[in-house]
């Protein structure tokens, strides 16, 4: 399931965001790729040694905690990398898959993967994100502050941007759901309770469909 999430960040935390970014100090892309990756991956990203990583990483996991939509689509476990990344007139993410496990000295499983657009459209040109299907490729270019999100199991790009800079934040998560179909199930019994709930409150039907999500949560959760 690929979905997009609009307005994840408000203009202030946006803002603050960019702010800490322009000042940044950036190192090369290549530090975090894949043996194979690292042929194709020519951008840069924030050095994650520096002070304020920290607190934009806490920000935008505060962020998510507090959106509905995410945590209902992709039952979290752990957000557990998370990187900024900056395309300079170029640069570019060729086709590539994320690493199935990342992490230092705990290795957590990559389930999902995000892109959190910082920069506005109209700033860059190129630069889009680009995940391919089965049959076909879709293409994704969002406003600032919002999200798409796909499973990391896909073949994605990021195009060559041609002018402007194209700032954003990319993010892996293990979920609580392994199997995305399961996932899904889940999610649509979600949407439907609140549905429901939303309608006529706490009905025989409501609790009913409520049973079967927790039910569900309980067997397929890991
Ligand atoms: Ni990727």
């Amino acid at each position: 399931m690929i979905f997009a999430i609009n307005e994840v960040l408000s203009k202030e935390e946006l803002k603050m965001i960019i702010e800490t970014l322009d000042q940044a100090d950036f190192v090369d892309g290549k530090t975090t790729a894949g043996w194979h990756a690292i042929f194709v991956k020519n951008n840069m990203q924030l050095n994650s040694n520096a002070t304020y990583v920290k607190k934009l990483r806490e920000l935008i996991k505060t962020v998510l905690k507090r959106n509905a939509l995410f945590q209902s689509a992709i039952q979290p476990k752990i957000i557990h990398s998370m990187l900024f990344s900056r395309y300079e007139k170029g640069m570019s993410y060729g086709r590539h898959v994320d690493n199935a496990f990342m992490g230092n000295q705990e290795f957590w499983r990559s389930d999902v993967s995000f892109t959190l657009f910082l920069s506005s459209p109209s700033t860059y040109k190129g630069g889009e994100l680009v995940i391919e299907c089965t049959d076909d490729e879709r293409t994704y270019k969002l406003e600032a502050g919002s999200m798409i999100v796909y499973p990391s199991s896909t073949l994605h790009r990021v195009e060559p941007v041609t002018q402007g800079v194209r700032l954003a934040v990319v993010g892996w998560v293990q979920s609580l759901v392994r199997d995305p179909n399961e996932r899904e199930i889940l999610f649509d019994l979600d949407t439907a309770r609140r549905a429901i709930f939303a309608k006529e409150g706490k009905s025989i039907e409501f609790d009913l469909l409520s049973k079967s999500y927790a039910n569900l949560l309980r067997k397929w959760a890991n």
